[in-house]
């Protein structure tokens, strides 16, 4: 047939089984990242410490783009969702192989979004995961999938087949060319909106099987950087302190830790009482990369989820990386049986 003529088409394949591993990767990292969102009964609730919405005021007063997160707190339920729904979409268009150049580029925008936030002020840079996924999903966003083990790829051949033009072969015929960019282009975008209505159904079920979802329309305040001050403890006076009250006595018992509100900034924060009648309190907030740490009673720590960083459970004093700061300390006063931050 006189309408096409033959290339070359090992260079791509080989392409295409070099960029596999980092394919898989990517695509399947993305995929559970979203699917555990979607999953997870803290992302969508608007007080929980691990949700979207306290990470994000958290992220947002240290972040340089903390003026935009600002504005996103206020719709943060949606943001949220797009988040989770982006991450799915962009990992099942880079595992599958449909639109993989622009699958990479909507994963690329997202680790971006997460690198100038959550990883922001990650020192040195290497210990944050985000720059490593924009350096990884680069070659993706250039090369795309070579058409390996790719569906849209597999799609084009079929019309290749239907038109009956070699697999790799050059056409010279640009009508012909056109109609079967077109058809490529239709039938692509048919299998790439099942696909991704059926994550998006998974995901669906997953956000409504949560109950606590519920608690997702609070009213965002957006947060400032936790005040560190040098006399943090305090032990009980019979005046009546300036400040706020957020516990009593009774909430912090000897050797544990009890978490309330930063009346400052609306961020998480722990109360302690390492020795009767002495009481400390410091920010939740991780100073790695501002995730919320969790108090361990047994081993008497900080633990932080995000990359293990530790702080002491009395003093909230940096014992382990990859964090290298304490906790920041919040003024208390007590009075009589109240827990003031002033
Ligand atoms: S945010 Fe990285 S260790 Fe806490």
């Amino acid at each position: 047939m006189s309408k096409n003529k033959a290339t070359e088409p090992a260079t791509s394949n080989k392409l295409g089984m070099a960029l596999l591993p980092l394919r898989l990767f990517l695509g399947f990292t993305f995929v559970y990242a979203g699917l555990q969102k979607f999953f997870s009964s803290d992302y969508f609730s608007a007080t929980s410490p691990n949700g979207f919405l306290k990470q994000t005021q958290s992220a947002s007063t240290t972040s340089p783009i903390g003026f935009i997160l600002n504005h996103t707190l206020e719709h943060h339920t949606l943001f949220a969702f797009a988040i989770a729904a982006g991450e799915l979409l962009a990992g099942l268009g880079i595992l599958l192989g449909l639109w993989t150049r622009l699958a990479a580029l909507g994963a690329f925008a997202l680790s971006t979004s997460f690198f100038l936030t959550v990883s922001w002020g990650t020192s040195p840079y290497y210990f944050g995961p985000d720059i490593v996924f924009m350096a990884a999903l680069t070659p993706l966003m250039i090369a795309g999938d070579g058409g390996y083990l790719s569906l849209g790829r597999q799609i084009e051949l079929g019309v290749r087949r239907e038109k009956g033009v070699a697999p790799d072969a050059v056409l010279s015929n640009a009508p012909l060319e056109s109609e079967i960019a077109r058809r490529t282009l239709i039938k692509t975008g048919a299998v790439a909106g099942g696909a991704g209505i059926a994550g998006l159904a998974v995901g669906f079920f997953g956000y409504k099987s949560n109950g606590s979802k519920a608690s997702a329309m609070a009213s965002p305040t957006p947060s400032a950087t936790p005040s560190a001050s040098a006399s943090a403890s305090a032990t009980a006076s019979a005046s009546t302190p300036a400040g706020t009250k957020v516990a009593t006595v009774a909430d912090v018992a000897v050797g544990t830790a009890f978490q309330f509100t930063n009346p400052a900034d609306g961020t998480p924060a722990y109360l302690m009482q390492p020795a009767a009648g002495k009481f400390i309190a410091c920010s939740a907030i991780c100073t790695h990369e501002g995730c919320i740490v969790n108090f361990d009673k047994k081993l008497d720590i900080f633990h932080c989820p995000c990359h293990g960083a530790e702080f002491d459970g009395k003093t909230g004093a940096n014992t382990r990386g990859p964090a290298r700061r304490d906790l920041a300390k919040l003024n208390v006063a007590v009075s009589g049986n109240d827990i003031y931050i002033v």
